[in-house]
């Protein structure tokens, strides 16, 4: 804990306003957006530096082969669709992966939660036909609005706060459910045997629910049990988001009074995207001044050298912790380019953590004219990266999922065959398609095998 009076003091680290950058929004009035940037710079940090280092700490470990990552959540967090009940249902299917993944892996689950402040989204294009209408393409509720109004699609500094407070709140309230009972280990057990009995796919998963019953059994017997341990009845959730935006993530980035060191503290772990992980640009020059762990989204088309030199530019002192590749290549492509990628830095003896996004590489559009993503294609890449990291004698670290914990069909087949003509009975998302409660959870029972196999010795160099 520091020890003086002041947590964090603000210095912000604006180098990042030198370099070219993209996917940024055009903002008509430069004075409000410096009035938003000066409040949003006055307002407390959403996250403490101190919990930052841990998370940094647990992923060293999961690079040494003594854990593993889940990060998962929405697409785009949405300012329309905020409400308790959807944190409640994201955070609790969150919770019963991890679940099967411990149990499946033997190994502790970081878990990361794409939440309070996953709002800024990168564009192909800057413009979207929307009825036969060319509008400026929407950026993600932190930067403009989805309506189909010319409008609305202005972008608006105010919208930042908006997003810091619901940020916030969301906060607010994961921090409650971690600690306050709801994640206790033997009530998200119990939501898994329900999620077990009722799936068409029940055979496949009963087996491992049995044993996760039987292990609780043995440690109640033992004495473990939710009164008599806090491991049992809560657990840590952290943040993260991708840094897009950042006018609001310099704002919010401080300098931690305890080591003097600056810190992104609009959440516990930020990454930089596919579109904008440039060597000489302004995002990958932001990230080089914060201390946080962070990603990269590391696409099909990426070259060995490049990604040395990314690594070498993010993280110089190959600092276990530091850095998440998350890799998503598509199910089709990752066989050609994968093994490349993980020999070219095993030779450089350099400490990352490999995560699987198996959703940005596989969205379709589906017959009926929706963005889609196929359920079989999804598990094909997990698939194909653990047994691409197997072959390369290298440790399969993480998954990446866009998932809700709603009942929505925006991802098609798993076990309940979601069709394409079903697309349309509940597509919500204002982004990206993501699987549903059910198609998640069945994710984290099929891949429980695989992650029990990879090999932490091969971690270890
Ligand atoms: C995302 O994770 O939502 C995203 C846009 O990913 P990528 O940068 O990999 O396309
Ligand atoms: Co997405």
């Amino acid at each position: 804990m520091p020890t003086n009076d002041s947590i964090t003091s603000h210095s912000a680290p604006a180098s990042w306003r030198d370099f070219p950058i993209s996917q940024q929004p055009d903002y008509p009035d430069q004075a409000r957006l410096q009035d938003v940037e000066k409040q949003l710079r006055a307002l407390p940090p959403l996250v403490f530096a101190q919990e930052i280092r841990d998370l940094k700490q647990s992923l060293a470990n999961v690079a040494a082969g003594k854990g593993f990552v889940l990060q998962a959540g929405d697409c785009a967090e949405s300012f329309a669709e905020f409400s308790a009940n959807k944190i409640r249902d994201t955070f609790k299917v969150l919770l019963q992966m991890a679940v099967v993944l411990t149990f499946g892996g033997r190994r502790p689950v970081t878990k990361i939660a794409r939440m309070a402040g996953q709002f800024a989204k990168p564009r192909s294009a800057d413009f979207e036909e929307i009825d036969g209408r060319s509008l400026p393409s929407f950026r993600g509720d932190i930067i403009n609005a989805a309506d189909a109004d010319p409008e609305a699609r202005i972008p608006d500094p105010e919208r930042m706060l908006r997003a810091y407070n619901q940020s916030a709140s969301t906060l607010n309230l994961l921090r409650a459910f971690a600690q306050g009972g709801f994640a206790d280990l033997h009530q998200v057990h119990r939501w898994n045997l329900s999620f077990v009995e009722a799936s068409p796919s029940k055979d496949r998963y009963q087996k491992l629910s049995e044993r996760i019953e039987d292990a609780l059994g043995f440690m109640e017997v033992c004495g473990i049990t939710s009164q008599t341990s806090p491991l049992i009845r809560e657990t840590q959730l952290f943040t993260s988001h991708e840094a897009l935006l950042l006018n609001y993530e310099e704002a919010l980035s401080r300098i931690d009074s305890f080591t003097g060191r600056c810190y992104n503290c609009s959440a516990h772990f930020v990454w930089i995207g596919e579109r904008t992980r440039q060597l000489d640009h302004a995002h990958v020059e932001f990230f080089k001044q914060i201390e946080n762990p962070i990603g990269v989204k590391i696409g099909p088309a990426t070259k060995s050298d490049d990604l040395l030199r990314l690594i070498d530019a993010l993280n110089p002192t190959n600092e276990p912790g530091r850095l998440t590749l998350i890799t998503r290549m598509g199910a089709d492509r990752l066989p050609e380019v994968l093994p490349g990628l993980i020999r070219a830095v095993n030779k450089q003896g350099l400490d990352v953590v490999w995560s699987s996004d198996p959703m940005h590489g596989n969205t379709v559009k589906s017959v009926s004219g929706f963005k889609t993503r196929q359920f079989d294609d999804i598990l094909r890449e997990l698939n194909r990266f653990f047994e691409v990291h197997q072959a390369e004698g290298s440790y399969p670290g993480g998954i990446h999922l866009e998932m809700t914990g709603e009942h929505v069909t925006e991802c098609t087949g798993g076990a309940y065959e979601i069709s394409d003509s079903d697309l349309a009975t509940r597509y919500l998302t204002s982004c990206d398609p993501r699987l549903n409660a059910d198609q998640v959870l069945e994710l984290a029972y099929l891949i429980a095998d695989a992650l029990k196999q990879a090999k932490p010795e091969n971690a270890t160099r």
